[in-house]
């Protein structure tokens, strides 16, 4: 069975929401459970790997996040079997799976460790957002949810983040960052 069937499968369940809906739902859900691995396993490499003054608050933070992460990734499995859908969660169904670009092996410092993050946590957060209008309108209040907190955790989070980067940002001064924030504030760059 090819992956694309498999994250659509549903078992005979006596939940009250149309097998047509629930399909569509549960294919969302296993998209937005692989970028939550393959994001969760990014902070876990800048925790290891950050190096530089600030290491030890963002060792900290970077874990902190991954926690998070971790338990969204349980809530966001569960929701899919709980709608009568097969979970795909391993590594390499992630790996495949995920909206996220591979997380950068040559960087060492913790203001390049934040960027990497922040740019990946963005098109997450994106993906969240589009996540509760779309099983919204599937009629699943539920899942949107379930998405609407995750999505209001993951916003705080890339706030976070940032925090450490707006003001040599907006100074000018952060000519490394690959910033791709759709919103971007007036006066950066
Ligand atoms: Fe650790």
């Amino acid at each position: 069975m090819s992956d694309n069937k498999i994250a659509s499968r549903l078992y005979p369940t006596r939940i009250d929401i149309p097998a047509e809906a629930r399909e569509k739902i549960v294919v969302l859900l296993n998209q937005t459970l692989a970028a939550s691995l393959d994001l969760k396993t990014q902070t876990k490499q800048a925790h290891w790997n950050v190096k530089g003054t600030d290491f030890y608050q963002l060792h900290e933070l970077f874990d902190e996040i991954a926690g998070e992460l971790e338990e969204y990734i349980d809530m966001f499995a569960e929701r899919v079997t709980a709608l009568g859908g097969y979970a795909l969660g391993t590594a390499r169904a992630a790996a495949s799976n995920s909206i996220l670009p591979e997380y950068p092996f040559d960087i060492l410092d913790g203001k390049d460790h934040v960027t990497a993050l922040a740019d990946r946590f963005a098109p997450y957060a994106k993906h969240l957002r589009e996540a509760i209008n779309q099983t919204d309108d599937l009629g699943d209040l539920d899942t949107a949810d379930l998405y609407t907190e995750v999505s209001r955790t993951i916003d705080k989070r890339l706030w976070f983040l940032e925090a450490h980067l707006q003001v040599a940002e907006i100074k000018g001064e952060n000519g490394a960052s690959t910033f791709k924030g759709t919103q971007q504030p007036a006066g950066v760059r």
